[in-house]
């Protein structure tokens, strides 16, 4: 049977109004009350779902739904179409991390992050004297970790996909042929990047152009055809080997690259168990380390679990205060606890032990903010780009994916791959480019996140997904660097302490506390005057900053149908039937 298949920029033009209104200019203000429309539901369906970044990735996960493939199926498709229609996040050139149940109800997650290469070592963006050298680890050719994105995809085929490869792969190179129609947005961002784009590449890149790029302009990628037609044909070998792998490394030579063709050879993704945990009748599903994002998510939820969060109002007072001061702790510990499990002993159990957790909120005072200071004597987080892309996947039979993958930075390290037509992420600037001393954000980073050869860098990817009474009920996830966490955690809360609706919850403005900076970042219209008042005169700093994040998630409702909820902030679309 089929039902609706728009997206979900086809509601009801007012509703879509007071939700992009909510977001930048506020529909209402009064503070400690349900600030949101009523029950302003985002695109229903009834079978089966893909929210992503780009209405046409969500599209090719759609159709790949409706020949009847799974949900893994559709991950795969989605996420090389996103390579395509979304230069700046999506990849074939970086990493990321997906999170499955199936409907079965086990659960699993695959983590295809990039991995430092073999010739890394702790201080490579560091000087003779020790110190930083600024943008090393964040532009060209050494900020590039071990891409992980292919290997990732084909393991996700090997143990779970049912349709042939080569179906899943296809659309990303019609797309990538044919051309992509570019939005408003990616405009600007491809304009915005041509300097940076002509300073870290030797030849001129085909994402750049003598005149400005403008909405309505079609952007074709024929390299990348080829390079997609390879992975097609040849699986893991058409990227890990052969003329790609030749490609990359002769791209890694011609500046200060130092990834092999063994480093390529070596790359695994891994399928590692997930962390899980329970917020009331709910049961969270995340990722887990190298992300910090999982554990941390589990530990601010189980923070605020004892309290009501309903009765105090969303955006009031005390749920602010009471979520930024369970942020504030969750961050000082994931600067000083979390790294690759590989490499570090990232003590998860104790972290998300109920005394524990107990504990670190005993120091709670209402009346008043606790200084970052008093809460850990430590190191800060590491600095994270904002530039990631999430989806969601829900398939026919129930089985759910949440998957984040990035390039770290819009357009990663701006390196485009000369012949193979894909960009290169700048993943390394994720690790602590000098533990314990400020890098070139003026901010630091633990031991446990140093550079070691074939070391996977620290995330806070948090693809993420819940169930209710046994059953599946939620699939999140977005990007934002270290605002995904706490955008995730709101998102959740928002829909299950708050009672709005999937596309409410996503839509709706957001704060963030990181320990450090000491200041809750919120953006415009997240807080009533009144209640930014009584927050300053309990001690906290505020910062307005502007629209950050791109929450897509699903909402499975008491009838089993499913709302989207794609986020108004970017291009960000709904597909299902
Ligand atoms: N590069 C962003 C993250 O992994 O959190």
């Amino acid at each position: 049977m089929r039902y609706l298949s728009h997206s979900h920029r086809t509601m009801r033009p007012l509703l879509l109004v007071c939700l992009l209104q909510l977001v930048f200019s506020g529909c209402a203000t009064d503070p400690g009350t349900k600030q949101i429309p009523t029950q302003a539901r985002g695109f229903i369906a009834t079978e089966a779902m893909v929210v992503s970044a780009h209405p046409e990735a969500s599209r090719v996960g759609k159709e790949i739904l409706q020949l009847g493939g799974n949900a893994y199926d559709a991950a795969i498709a989605t996420q090389f179409a996103l390579a395509v229609v979304l230069p700046a996040a999506g990849n074939i050139g970086g990493g990321g991390f997906l999170v499955y149940r199936q409907h079965t109800g086990k659960a699993g997650t695959l983590d295809y992050r990039e991995t430092a290469p073999a010739a890394a070592s702790e201080t490579m963006y560091q000087d003779s004297a020790g110190n930083v050298v600024n943008g090393l680890s964040t532009g060209g050719h050494l900020a590039v970790g071990v891409p992980g994105t292919v290997d990732g995809m084909v393991q996700l085929h090997g143990r779970l996909g049912s349709l042939p490869w080569a179906r899943l792969v296809q659309p990303a190179i019609d797309l990538a042929a044919k051309g992509v129609v570019l939005t408003e947005k990616e405009a600007a961002g491809l304009n915005r990047t041509r300097e940076n784009f002509l300073q870290h590449n030797k030849h001129i890149p085909y994402l750049t152009r003598e005149s400005n790029w403008q909405a309505g302009d079609t952007l074709r990628h024929p390299d990348l055809a080829r390079t997609l037609s390879r992975i097609r044909d040849e699986g893991r070998d058409g990227f890990y080997t052969g003329v790609t792998a030749d490609l990359l490394v002769r791209e890694m030579q011609r500046s200060n690259g130092i990834i092999t063709h063994q480093d390529l050879q070596r790359y695994a993704a891994v399928w590692r168990e997930p962390v899980t945990g329970r917020y009331k009748n709910y049961r969270v599903i995340s990722m887990a380390p190298p992300s910090s994002g999982g554990v941390a998510l589990l530990q601010l939820l189980q923070m605020v679990a004892p309290y009501n969060l309903q009765r105090y109002g969303w955006q009031s007072t005390e749920t602010i205060q009471l979520m930024t001061e369970a942020e504030r702790r969750v961050y000082a510990d994931r600067a000083t606890y979390l790294g690759d499990p590989g490499f570090v002993t990232v003590p998860v159990q104790e972290l998300l032990d109920s005394v524990y957790l107990r504990q670190r909120m005993a120091t709670l005072d209402l009346a008043k903010a606790t200084p970052s200071t008093a809460v850990k004597a430590g190191e800060m987080p590491v600095y994270e780009s904002e530039q990631t892309t999430h989806f969601s996947i829900v398939d026919t039979q129930g089985n759910a994916v949440s998957a984040t993958t990035t390039l770290n930075g819009a357009y990663g390290s701006k390196v485009v791959v000369e012949g193979a037509g894909f960009l290169l992420n700048n993943e390394m600037d994720d690790f602590s480019v000098k533990p314990g001393v400020p890098n070139m954000f003026g901010l630091v980073g633990g031991k446990a996140n140093a550079i070691a050869p074939g070391k996977r860098m620290l995330s806070s990817m948090t693809p993420t997904i819940l169930e209710k009474d046994g059953k599946l009920y939620m699939v999140v996830g977005t990007p934002g660097g270290s605002t995904i966490i706490t955008s995730v955690y709101q998102a959740i809360l928002n829909v299950v302490a708050h009672g709005m609706t999937m596309q409410e919850a996503v839509a709706a403005p957001r704060f963030h506390h990181q320990w450090l900076p000491d200041e809750i970042q919120h953006e415009p219209n997240a807080i009533s005057p009144e209640v930014r008042e009584a927050l300053r005169h309990k001690g906290y700093t505020l910062q307005e900053r502007g629209p950050y994040g791109r929450v897509d998630a699903i909402l499975v409702l008491p009838d089993g149908r499913l709302e989207a909820g794609a986020d108004p902030r970017g291009d960000d679309a709904a597909a299902g039937f």
